[in-house]
């Protein structure tokens, strides 16, 4: 439990999503030291890079560090109009992964794009389609997002069969280099209207939320 004093800075500290065995919750302390032993089990099979910005890449002495910093700048670079949001996934009471949203200009554009994680042997179990749908029932429902955009690289099925469950559609194509060598991402976008919602979620913190990031101004 994070300190009060501390979730009245930074209320992403504060915020807790619960739907039946699954919780997103902010990511304090012992969440990233949880998460990092997650990391350390591993993402992802080594010959497959998920990831845009290949951070599981990095040599096992580095990790914990660069894990730790990642966290910190998420805390260190908040700002109004460029903010992540990434929380902690537990999975009937224990830490699997992580659940994010970035955004830009907000309260102008009213989206962000989605990214999560889990460990590898949490994966294939439904896991990442409860977070990622309960992650947009927050975002629709209580912090005012208008639509939802998220990219995968087109050989990462698992991650575009999530989106496709909850309706996102597909939004064209964009190159990146990826461990030196030109792959094609997959880009998606959800709109309120297109969202397969999942069981109703409960939140907590969220009117703290609301107020760190604009809307209540
Ligand atoms: C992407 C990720 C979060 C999805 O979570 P998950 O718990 O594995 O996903 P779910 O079990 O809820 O659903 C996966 C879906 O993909 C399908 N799938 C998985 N691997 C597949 C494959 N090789 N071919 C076809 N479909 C596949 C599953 O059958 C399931 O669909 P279904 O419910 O229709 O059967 C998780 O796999 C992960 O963390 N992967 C590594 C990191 C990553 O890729 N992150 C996303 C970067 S864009």
């Amino acid at each position: 439990m994070t300190d009060p004093r501390l979730v009245a800075i930074y209320p992403p500290l504060g915020l807790r999503v619960t739907c039946g065995p699954l919780e997103l919750r902010g990511i304090g302390e012992p969440e990233v030291l949880a998460l990092l032993d997650v990391v350390r089990e591993g993402v992802h099979a080594p010959e497959f890079m998920p990831f845009t910005f290949p951070w599981t890449d990095a040599p096992a002495a580095d990790l914990p560090l660069n894990y730790l910093q990642w966290w910190w700048r998420g805390m260190a670079t908040w700002q109004p109009d460029e903010w992540a949001l990434d929380l902690c996934v537990l999975w009937e009471g224990e830490v699997v992964g992580v659940q994010g949203v970035a955004t830009r200009d907000f309260l102008t554009l009213r989206y962000g794009e989605t990214g999560s994680w889990l460990g590898r042997r949490f994966q294939g179990r439904g896991i990442g389609t409860a977070m990622r749908q309960a992650m947009c029932t927050l975002l629709f429902d209580h912090l005012d997002f208008e639509f939802i955009t998220s990219a995968a690289f087109s050989d990462n099925p698992a991650s575009l069969r999530v989106s496709e469950k909850l309706g996102y559609q597909n939004n064209g194509a964009a190159w990146q280099t990826r461990r030196g060598d030109s792959s094609t991402t997959q880009r998606l976008l959800l709109l309120k209207e297109d969202f397969v919602r999942g069981p109703a979620i409960e939140v907590e913190g969220v009117a703290a939320m609301r107020e760190f990031i604009g809307l209540e101004h």
